[in-house]
Parts: structure tokens; sequence; C-alpha cells
């Protein structure tokens, strides 16, 4: 990478440079943005050998270091696609930084500030694209007990590959003192403008605050960059806290009636003042996934998911197309609690309550989509469909599967007996050689 630095030297550079660890680990300072308690810098980093991305915070506190560590493991935790991978934490000292993926592309923030300055608002399909990778990405973390706290436009970045279209980055970062923001009502961990009210009122993060921060996001995204309160970003922290807590959000189709009633529901359920009234992000990703092809079947959208799958089942067969982790606009088993499976549609299997697979599967147009819900990593998938007579027909899913990707097999691939009027009774999963499990088909 270009060791060109625009410039003087600023002190943060230097005092980095002048780090022994910094100087033996990379080569090279491109600053890519800077936040209230830290700047992003891209470099070459010699243990991997490529470029990522150091977030460096301009100052840490020695009482703030075990927090610093605390919050950066529970972020490495985290594989999902669409959240932006940390790989370490380096605190020392006054100096400290965090390693992360980096993600080469413009973050939500300055995205929709540069369509709502004329240039054409997102499609909707693409809108409902960065609402399901975000769903999935705080879905992630929550089930692995991780508050994000600090959802906003400006910590969703956008790869310029398309692949995934949106990934979630500065899990739990709000919490490092330095980046506490001082407000008419004092320190605040998060953004004035995106926080949930019952933050405001002094209580703890939840998940339900995340959810309050995604709904906003999200309205913004189906809005054209519109605020819910009738202010705009340059107001003051007091105008927005005192929004979140006592004013009501105004109707999305009110922006732009093209939004499915669905979504602005769901949007408006996201923005309750009362955190309990929410939906939690199991539930908003069900809901999402339900609108979604409601209006893709409806003729109006045509998601990314359904478009990538349809162009696998047309190279069909032999190749068994594998669409991993494609703007996942199809959502959704829960892990971890007692789940009810039920039936492929159109059988009458019972239902039951077993615990939860691992592994989800969902048909569509003679196309099953399979999706990795927690399983850690695996290198060899065989998928077992029992067609209506109970035989049993076998396919491998090529290439490795992490936690959230998925990958979509054409029927007809795993026998030419079967077809898109093929009701499966069941589906297995049988990962990397171990027994088979079912999988959740919806
Ligand atoms: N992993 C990354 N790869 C590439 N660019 C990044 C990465 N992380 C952040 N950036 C860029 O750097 C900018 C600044 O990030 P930073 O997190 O410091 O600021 P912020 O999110 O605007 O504010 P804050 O986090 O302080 O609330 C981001 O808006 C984004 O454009
Ligand atoms: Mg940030």
């Amino acid at each position: 990478m270009s060791d060109t630095v625009v410039g003087p030297l600023d002190a943060l550079h230097q005092l980095c440079l002048a780090d022994a660890v910094w100087a033996e680990r990379y080569q090279g300072w491109t600053e890519l943005g800077r936040g209230g308690s830290a700047s992003v810098v891209r470099t070459f980093s010699h243990a991997t050998g490529e470029d990522i991305a150091l977030k460096v915070f301009h100052h840490l506190a020695p009482e703030d270091e075990q927090r610093f560590r605390q919050e950066v493991r529970s972020a490495q935790r985290l594989t999902s696609p669409y959240i932006v991978r940390t790989y370490g934490a380096f605190p020392r000292g006054r100096l400290a930084w965090i390693e992360m993926e980096l993600v080469e592309g413009p973050d939500l923030r300055r995205e929709l500030e540069r369509r709502a300055l004329g240039e054409a608002p997102l499609e909707t399909a693409s809108a409902f694209a960065i609402a399901a990778a975000l769903t999935q990405a705080l879905a992630a973390a929550h089930q692995a007990g991780v508050v994000h706290r600090d959802v906003k436009p400006g910590n969703v970045l956008l790869p310029a590959s398309g692949q995934p279209i949106a990934k979630l980055g500065d899990f739990g970062l709000s919490r490092i003192a330095g980046s506490t923001r001082v407000t008419a009502t004092g320190l605040l961990a998060g953004t004035p403008q995106f926080v949930a009210p019952e933050i405001i009122a002094g209580r703890p993060a939840t998940p339900a605050a995340d959810v309050y921060s995604l709904a906003l996001t999200l309205y913004l995204v189906f809005s054209g960059n519109r605020s819910p309160y009738g202010i705009g970003p340059d107001a003051s922290p007091a105008e927005w806290l005192r929004a979140h807590s006592d004013t009501r959000a105004r109707p999305l189709r009110d922006h732009d009636p093209r939004v499915p009633a669905g979504m602005a529901q769901l949007v408006a359920e996201g923005l309750a003042k009362d955190p309990a009234a929410r939906p939690t992000i199991a539930h908003f990703a069900r809901e999402l996934h339900a609108i979604a092809s409601g209006a893709s079947t409806s003729g109006g959208l045509a998601l990314p998911g359904r478009a990538s799958r349809r162009r696998v089942v047309a190279l069909s067969t032999a190749a068994l197309g594998v669409v991993a982790a494609a703007g996942a606009a199809r959502l959704w088993v829960e892990r971890g609690t007692p789940a009810t499976v039920t039936a492929a549609p159109g059988t009458t299997a019972p239902t039951s309550t077993v615990p939860a697979p691992s592994f989800g599967a969902w048909l569509d147009d003679g196309l099953l989509t399979v999706s990795n819900a927690g399983h850690q990593g695996v290198a060899d998938l065989r998928v077992v469909v029992h067609d209506e007579e109970g035989r049993a027909h076998v396919a491998t899913a090529p290439g490795a599967l992490a936690p959230g990707d998925e990958v979509s097999l054409a029927l007809d691939a795993f026998s030419p007996a079967l077809s898109a009027a093929t009701r499966p009774r069941r589906v297995e999963i049988q990962p990397d050689g171990r027994p088979p499990q079912d999988a959740m088909l919806r």
C-alpha cells in the first residue's frame, strides 16, 4: 500500500510511530475517517500480509483499559458476515488501538447524505437488503450476548463489492470511555441522534435499545434520510434527547407512500418509547422476512437474494450453485432455545417442540436454501432431502460455510426425480461427517 502521508503528521500519528509494537506490526498510515473518540486508519499488517483497518483511540484513561479489553473480546467472538471482524486489541498506556477487517466502501451515513443531496434514493430492494443484513448482524450479536450500543448509519459500512451489501461495525465501543459524549444531561454512551429513550433515562443498554437504534437507522434508509422527529442532524444533543423521549415518530409513509405498510409498521414498533413494547430482534427478522417476501411476490420488489437464487437455478444441476451470504433477504432460525418444528408446506406432519437445530432451510421455486445459524465453520455440508415417498436424496454443498452463511441448492441437483413441485417431508443436514440433524423447514 502507499506510504504517503498527506499533510503534516498529526500528534496521534507521531505517537503511534514512536511505539515499538506499532513500528514492528504495521507499515503505512492513511486516515479513513475520524469520529468523536478515535481515528480510523488504513495500514499494512506484517502479521496478516494484507491491508487492515485500525481504530486508534485519541485517549484511553488507565481505568478504561479493562473495559476496552472486555469489549474487544466480545466483539472478537462475533463472526457473522454482516459484522466487521475485530481481530485484536492493543492497549498501550495512553495509546490504544483495535485491529479490524478493512471494508472498502462508503459508510451508510455518507451514502444516505449523498443520495439525499439529489442522487437517486436507495431502491426498495437495496433498502430491504440492508435492513436484512443489519438485522442478521444484530441477531447474531444478541444470540452471543453482545449488545451493540451505538447502531447508526455511521457504523454501517457498505462494501464496494456488494458482498454482502452491508456490515455493522463498532460493537460495544461506545462503552469505552473517551467515546462517551457529553450532553445536556451528562455523559451518554451512544450517539444522541440514535439513542433509545431508556438510555437517556439512565437505564442500562439492553438488546431492545439496539432495536430502537436499528429502527431509527432503517427509518432513514426507507425515508431518504428524513428524521422521524422533524429535526435535522444539526439539532443540538438536548433537542435529540427530548425528541427520543417525548416526540411521536412521524409515520414513515408520510415521507414515501411507496414504503410497504408492513415495513412502516415494523419500524414504528421498533421506535416504541417503551423498550418492552418493541419487537425482539428475532421477531423483527421474521417480520422483515415476511414483509420483504410479500413485497417481492407482489411484483414491486426484486430482492437480491431471490434474483441470485434464480440465477443458480438457471446454472443449475451439475454445477450445484452456491449463494453464500447472498444479500440475505431470507431469514431465520433461532438458536439455543426450544423451537417449533413445522412440516413442509402442504404436509400434515405434527408440530412438536424440540431443541432448535443449528440449520434452517426453506424452499422457493425448486431451490432449497440452507442457512448455517450457529455452527462454527462447516467445511463439508451434506444435505439429505426426504421426498413425499420417504426416499432420501443426497447432495453436498461445496465450499466452507461460516455462521450466518447460506447455501442454495437446486432440488433437481439432488435427483432428476425432484422438481420445483416436490414437497420434501424432511431435510437433514450433516456437517463435517457428524450425525445428521433435522433442519427447520419454513
Ligand atoms: N473497518 C473499517 N474499514 C474501513 N473504513 C472504516 C472502518 N471502520 C470505520 N471506517 C471509516 O472511518 C469512519 C470513522 O469511523 P469512526 O467509528 O471513528 O467514526 P463514527 O462512527 O463516525 O463515529 P463514532 O464511532 O465516534 O461514533 C467511518 O465512518 C468509516 O467511514
Ligand atoms: Mg464508528
